[in-house]
Order: structure tokens, then sequence, then C-alpha cells
């Protein structure tokens, strides 16, 4: 079934990149209506929201031919979930403190959706004592936030208060709307609040000389979703990484390594923790040399590259004297993938294998087909968006692992 979430678009020059997340959405599948605030509309028009999101456009509560055709009550109700972006300073004291003065705070005190808000302001307006009461009262009262990010500002200053990225909001919306789906059918997962995991993600890269390198085709994408799931469920999650270009997900301890034997050391490092998620694709092999110059062409053939083999970090982990109690370790294959990842399961001795097929585009795709193995049999899940599958993942180690809410 098609989600809709309803968009507020606030007073603030990030308006413009919240015209990219209703493309954004749309891409992924999701329906978006929007709100425009009056000082929003002096930034985006309601002509160009409209035109993105194939819908009419919301800004004016005392119009009376809106009122008739879609009440505010109406507009929320019809929404999974209300997102502000951006979120002024202004609108989140009056979100707050229910002050319910135009369309859009009227809408946000009479919702029982939950509201995403994506806030963007000046650094010192972000850092106020009283913005900061007021986005820990809406948090208090259950509402969800992204960003802001840390970077150069239009007013010229440099700090924490620009909106996060179209795509990061659409992720958390995704999430969020996966969030809303556990509540109406799923099992609502529990906390996994004092619990400590850590993951791998990424490939590896092994040396041959300073510019020439071994590595794989691995994103990063599954095991930086994984890594965020699980920091939402309360996780204290350190994520040990590959070289890949992806921003460190939010609230989690990164460490940015090269080599296999790089990444076990960090590993090591990092325990003992309660929870181990092997999704890094790790380099089998590694040269048996690096030179510390450049190698020369050689006159003759080929350059003889003679290769000695990587530890095994996943095992390794699972025969630790600190061995964290639940290991999963993931087999990409491309053929007999559940006989395989049975046999992996044993061989690694890790209590849980997550198999995927990896004969079609998930290398570095944004969707993934899982089937976790585990002691009790397997459950094969659906192709969906990583950032899904992840979650999903993260709601089967908090119901093993997991503390009730
Ligand atoms: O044996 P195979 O490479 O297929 O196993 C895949 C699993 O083992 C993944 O969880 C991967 O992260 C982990 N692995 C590892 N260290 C290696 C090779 C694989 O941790 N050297």
């Amino acid at each position: 079934m098609t989600k809709r979430i309803l968009l507020i678009i606030g007073g603030g020059i990030a308006a413009y990149k919240s015209l990219f997340l209703i493309r954004e959405l749309a891409k992924r599948g999701i329906d978006s209506r929007v709100i425009i605030t009056r000082g929003g509309t002096e930034f985006v028009t309601p002509l160009s929201a409209g035109a993105l999101s194939g819908d009419k456009v919301y800004t004016d509560l005392w119009n009376l031919t809106d009122e008739a055709e879609m009440g505010h009550i109406e507009l929320s109700r019809q929404a999974d979930l209300i997102v502000v972006a951006p979120a002024t300073a202004n609108m989140l004291a009056q979100a707050a403190h229910g002050v319910a003065g135009d369309l859009a705070t009227t809408t946000l005190l009479a919702t029982d959706k939950r509201v995403l808000f994506a806030p963007a302001m000046n650094v010192r307006m972000w850092e106020a004592a009283s913005t900061q009461r007021n986005v820990e009262q809406l948090k208090q009262d259950g509402a969800l936030f992204i960003g802001p990010d840390a970077g150069a500002m239009a007013c010229g200053e440099f700090g924490d208060g620009r909106m996060a990225e179209p795509n990061i909001i659409a992720d958390r919306i995704e999430a969020a709307l996966l969030g809303d789906m556990t509540l109406d059918g799923l099992r609502a997962p529990k906390s996994l609040k004092g619990k400590r995991a850590l993951i791998t993600a990424g490939p590896t890269r092994e040396p041959i000389d300073p510019v020439r390198y071994l590595s794989n085709q691995s994103s990063g994408k599954q095991g930086y979703a994984i890594a965020q799931a699980l920091a939402d469920l309360g996780a204290e999650v350190t994520l040990v990484s590959g070289p890949v270009d992806l921003p460190a997900p939010l609230g989690v301890t990164r460490i940015m390594v090269e080599t296999a034997l790089d990444m076990l050391a960090a590993c090591e490092d990092s325990l003992p923790s309660d929870i181990f998620v092997s999704v890094a694709a790790v380099a089998d092999w590694r040269p048996a040399k690096t030179t510390a110059q450049k190698t020369k062409k050689p006159k003759n053939g080929p350059p003889p590259l003679e290769l000695i083999e990587n530890p095994d970090i996943l095992k390794t982990l699972c025969e630790h004297e600190k061995r964290p109690e639940l290991v999963i370790g993931f087999a990409a294959e491309t053929h007999d993938v559940i006989a395989q990842a049975r046999a992996k399961r044993l061989r690694k001795t890790c209590d849980w294998i997550v198999a995927n097929d990896v004969s079609g585009d998930v290398m570095g795709g944004n969707e993934n087909a899982m089937i976790l193995v585990t002691q009790d049999g397997e459950e094969c899940w659906p192709r969906m968006e990583k950032i899904h599958a992840a979650r999903k993942l993260a709601h089967s180690i908090a119901n093993a692992l997991g503390s009730s809410n």
C-alpha cells in the first residue's frame, strides 16, 4: 500500500531542499501532501511544491474552501507520518507549547500521528537554551528528529544548523514508516538500551604498493543501515568500517580502517560487546609483500603477486574469550544459498547467518532479499530496501536479546 506523509514546509532558506525531498520520496513510492507556512511561501511557492507532489498544496487555516474540502484534522488523518522540514526555531517553540496559530501548528496540535522534525536555523538559535528545551520537550512527547547538520550556513556562519540532506531525511522517513508498520502488525520491538553492538561494514583494501591495492565492490550500505537501526533501538553501537563513501550513522561511533588486519585489531579493541554483526566484505587474501615504493612495470610478462591468507574476523571473534553473546555473520552466495549458509553457520560457529543471493545487483544496490538462518531454521524475507532489511534484522536482534519497553 502506498504510504503518504504530510510535509510541513516552514519559513527558512532550507525550504528549497524540501522540494528535493518531495521528489526523493516520490522515487521511493511515498506520496507527499504539502502544507507551506506563510514564512515558507517567502522561500518556495505552492505552485512548485504542488507540481512535484502532484497534489493540492495547503497554506491557510482560514481558507473556507480548503476547510470544506479537507479540514486540518483530515489532513493529518490521511497521513502515515508528519514531517516538518525545515523546522524553524519558532515552529519548534510553538509545537513544544501547543500554540496553534496557523494551519501548520494547528495540524501539529490536532494530530495523533508521529512527527519527524528536520530543524534548520542559525547555529546560535539552535544552541539557544530555549530551543534546546523545546527540542527536549518534543522528544519527550514522542517526536522524532533528524539533524541539523554542521556546516557552512546561508547566514555566513559555521556550525550546527543546516537542514539534513533530502536523501538522509528520506531514509529516516522510510525507517519511521516501517516503525509504524510494526505497530500496526508485527510485534513491537524490544529496546536494546544498555546493550553494546559491534558492526563491521564495507570492503577492506589490501595494499600492493603505495598506489595499488586489492579490494571488492562492497558499498557498506547494508552494514551502515544495520548500525543505524541498532542505534535507533537504543544500542551503543561501534561501526568498524572499511573505505566507503558514506556519512557516519547518527549516534554511532565509527572507526575507519583500511586492511583486514586493521579491521580485526579495531574489533578486538572494541570488545566486550553483546552483539557482533559481521557485514564487511573482508578480503580473504592480501599481498604477501607490500612494497614501500611503487613497483615498476616488469619488462617481460605480468609481475608475480604472491598472496597470503587474511585472518577470518568473524571466526576469530566467535572463538574469542570475550565472544559476544549474539554473533551474526553474512553469507553472499550466488547458488545453493540456504545450504551454503547453513554450512557456513556451523563452520564459523556463529549464532545466525544472514544469507543473500548476490547473483543480481545486491552489491552496491539499495535493495536486498535476505534469509535469516538460525539454529531453529530459516526465515526468508522478501526483497526490500536495505534500510528496511536492516530494521527487520535489528528487530530480530532486539527480540532475542532486548528488554521490554
Ligand atoms: O567465508 P565467507 O567470506 O563467505 O564468510 C562471510 C562472513 O565472514 C561475513 O560475515 C564476513 O564479514 C566474515 N568474514 C570475516 N573475515 C574474513 C572473511 C569473512 O569476518 N576474512
